[in-house]
């Protein structure tokens, strides 16, 4: 059995909890390989909304084993809240959820580290949901992190006190007011608490799972604009958000991967700074955010909003090997008179089909216009659907070269439509 692989193919947001929530019923096996609690993803049923941070979206499921694997930056007190809220709902997470000892701790001071990085950035500022992503993942390539496996260790303390003073002597070339004490009893607590769930050489498991032919899926967190070496660096997160990061973040080789699922807006939007060529600053970006609720499920900030950026996309569908692709929210297009979708990027007069090296560059996006369509949330099958909507499907389709397998008409889960 292959590993199949879902992922976000712009700057995250795309909707990937629902099409894993969707789909983890085929999968025994849901597994998060990188990101941490910058991530939120929102599930909708029955009425309910959840938004889960660490912790794999096939957590609703019956019998579903979810793995936070060894890439995954773990915050034990964000982990236990999360863990908190779905006992009091009834879901058996203990049960159902199984941590790489080789997964990285986020520690209060990494927050405070983020902090302090971006205060003094100021107008350059990466935009980060101030989670510690970038201080953790920072401590992990400089070889001083803290791993899940780690608290049982006898020296523990030792080596937390030990990085704590490495964080404080960083801190003090920053001009930046903190409590050194902060969370720090939470934070024990947490990991405390995180020591009643089972911890496991992750790779060795997925790797069995898929040996004896269990269903496995890779569950990716961010998106592909965002990648630490493919997105617009700087404005990027700190981990390897493409498909190569599923095999670095569980450690299962590039054979065992099989279908990757790219899931993409059905426009574009943003949340933190850095290039979003097909932006809107007017009545239309406006609407797309009142009607999308576009709002960072984390942050709460208001998420930019724009046209869908095909260059964007079928670069990201490029980095990614997609073999399927998922669109997502594609009602809140509906009652627009006119669609627009980028094809190229105008650069100092000249057209491009491919994203620039130099991210800053003033880029004009030049659309290509379809007619707009009504009301999809009833929908039920692709045959149903408005023809000016199936143009636009079919239009994505042929410049990718992916089909567009699923697509998703409203935000619960019956509102989708699989082809
Ligand atoms: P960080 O990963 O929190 O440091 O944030 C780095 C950049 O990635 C910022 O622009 C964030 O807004 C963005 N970002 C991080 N996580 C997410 C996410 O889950 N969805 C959307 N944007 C994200």
């Amino acid at each position: 059995m292959k590993a199949d692989i879902i992922l976000g193919l712009q700057w995250g947001d795309e909707g990937k909890g629902k099409v894993v929530d969707l789909l983890a019923s085929s999968y025994p096996v849901i597994a998060r390989f990188q990101g941490g609690p910058n991530a939120g993803h929102s599930i909708h049923f029955e009425g309910k909304s959840y938004v889960l941070r660490s912790i794999p979206s096939g957590i609703f499921r019956d019998g579903a084993i979810n793995v936070i694997g060894n890439g995954v930056v773990l915050d034990p007190m964000t982990f236990r809240s999360e863990c908190e809220a779905l006992e009091a709902q009834g879901v058996p997470v203990r049960e159902r959820i199984l941590i790489s000892r080789k997964a990285h701790l986020i520690l209060p001071t990494h927050r405070i580290l983020d902090a302090a990085s971006e205060a003094a950035k100021g107008k350059s500022k990466i935009g980060s949901t101030l989670k510690g992503i970038g201080p953790a993942y920072m401590d992990k390539t400089g070889r001083n992190g803290l791993r899940v496996g780690d608290v049982e260790a006898e020296d523990f303390m030792t080596r937390l006190e030990t990085l704590r003073k490495k964080h404080f002597s960083v801190l003090r070339q920053y001009d930046y007011q903190y409590d050194p004490q902060t969370d720090l009893a939470a934070w024990l607590s947490a990991i405390d608490y995180m020591k009643g769930f089972r911890f496991i050489d992750s790779e060795y498991f997925i790797n069995e799972e898929l040996r004896k032919g269990t269903g496995v899926l890779c569950e990716g967190a961010q998106g592909t604009m965002l990648d630490v070496d493919f997105g617009s660096y700087p404005f990027v997160t700190s981990s390897s958000t493409v498909c190569a990061g599923a095999c670095t973040g569980l450690g299962i080789s590039p054979h065992e991967v099989g279908e990757v699922y790219g899931i993409f807006k059905a426009y574009c939007t943003r949340v933190g700074s850095g290039p979003f060529p097909t932006e809107l600053f007017d009545e239309t970006g406006e609407e797309l955010r009142r009607k999308g609720f576009e709002f960072g499920a984390v942050t709460k900030r208001p998420r930019r909003t724009g046209w869908l950026d095909l260059v964007a996309l079928k670069y990201a569908v490029m980095v990614d090997g997609v073999t399927a692709l998922s669109m997502m929210k594609s009602d809140v297009l509906s009652g627009f008179d006119k669609v627009k979708v980028a094809v190229a990027y105008r650069i100092g007069g000249k057209e491009y089909r491919h994203v620039p090296y130099d991210t800053y560059a003033e880029i004009e996006p030049v659309y290509r216009e379809f007619d707009g369509w009504g009301d999809l949330t009833c929908a039920s099958s692709y045959e149903s659907l408005p023809s000016s909507f199936k143009e636009y499907v079919e239009f994505i389709e042929a410049e990718t070269g992916v089909p567009v397998k699923i697509i998703s008409v409203g935000p619960d889960r019956s509102q989708t439509i699989v082809r």
